[in-house]
């Protein structure tokens, strides 16, 4: 199959790759050829955060591959995350300031002057979460971000921002796949005109993070139906001549939603943005629609979007 990139549309215009590289689990020493493997495989989206400790690797991976493609920094997406702190775990919430702070010590990381997008990773900081959008909205105006978003936000975090009459995200990202759908977080976001990312989008295969120490504590309860020779998946790659991660990515882009895989492997890394060389018909679609199991697996130490 074909590699090609398609895009989405933010509300504010700025266009999105669908398929962006994960880095999460990547260790800042690996990340630099990971990243550079990924944009020579055609990813144009990149996707790290604070919390992950690779923005140096990262931006690394970045520089390389401009240097030695001849691709303009224009081409690439670029989107990190501020950690907002949590208190239960003995970190101060970030304020305004140090929210500012924040993004230029990533910017630096990365050696970037700016990234694409900016999202706060969870809405930990109850009593910040404003204080932290309100210095997003001004890093926007800044030129320092180009989009400003957040992640693991539920309706009410971001009726939160509505009320306070302060500009919507552009984007949330969240733990979307099929045993973990959303439908109404979905739909809220989609009536708000909110672009959606989904985020580990492979936890249905037996390979999800399989190496000891990565898996969430709730990844062994969901997992067994996707080991099973007759599961759904396994039995639409066999049908569409494609792998099963293929056909999670898929089901994604059909949703709408742009998706993050992360694989430290060059050959899945290519396999993972080979994504538009066929459809999941309805039917099969419709066959997922109904594998909905709840809340996903993410965050083991508690959901985010179930915090107030
Ligand atoms: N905002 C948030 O709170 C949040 C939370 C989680 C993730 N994310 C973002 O979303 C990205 C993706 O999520 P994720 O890292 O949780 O999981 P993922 O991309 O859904 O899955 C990664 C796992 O699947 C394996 N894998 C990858 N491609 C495969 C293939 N083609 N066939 C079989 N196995 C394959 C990987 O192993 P190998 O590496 O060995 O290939 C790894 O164990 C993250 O890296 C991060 O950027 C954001």
């Amino acid at each position: 199959m074909k590699t090609q990139q398609k895009y989405m549309t933010l509300k504010n215009g700025i266009k999105m790759p669908m398929v962006g590289f994960g880095t999460y689990l990547i260790k800042d020493k690996d990340a630099q050829s990971l990243v550079h493997q990924a944009i020579r495989s055609g990813y144009r989206h990149v996707d790290t955060a604070e919390g992950y400790s690779n923005e140096n690797g990262v931006g690394s991976g970045i520089k390389t591959a401009i240097e030695e493609m001849g691709i303009s920094r224009e081409e690439i997406f670029v989107t990190t995350k501020l950690f907002p702190g949590n208190e239960t775990w003995g970190q101060p919430f970030k304020t305004y300031e140090s929210t500012i702070e924040s993004l230029h010590t990533s910017l630096a990381r990365l050696q970037l002057d700016y990234v694409d997008l900016y999202l706060i990773h969870a809405p930990f900081a109850k009593t910040q979460r404003l204080e932290q959008w309100k210095a997003f909205v001004e890093l926007q105006q800044q030129g320092k971000v180009r989009s400003i978003g957040v992640s693991n936000f539920n309706q009410s975090h971001i009726d939160e921002i509505k009320e306070a009459g302060l500009p919507l995200p552009h984007v949330n990202q969240i733990e979307l796949h099929p045993w973990s759908q959303k439908p109404d977080l979905v739909a809220y976001l989609q009536n708000n005109n909110i672009a959606i990312t989904a985020y580990s989008s492979l936890v249905p295969l037996s390979s999800w993070r399989n190496v000891p120490g990565q898996s969430s504590a709730k990844t062994e309860q969901m997992k067994t139906d996707g080991d099973r020779p007759d599961s759904p998946f396994k039995v639409m790659a066999k049908k569409y001549g494609v792998t099963e991660a293929q056909v999670l990515l898929r089901w994604g882009i059909q949703k709408g939603y742009a998706v993050l895989p992360k694989s430290a492997s060059a050959e899945r890394i290519r396999q993972n943005i080979d994504l538009f060389g066929f459809e999941i018909d309805e039917e099969d679609m419709a066959a997922i629609a109904k594998l909905d199991k709840g809340d996903g697996v993410a965050w083991s130490s508690g959901d985010p979007t179930k915090e107030g």
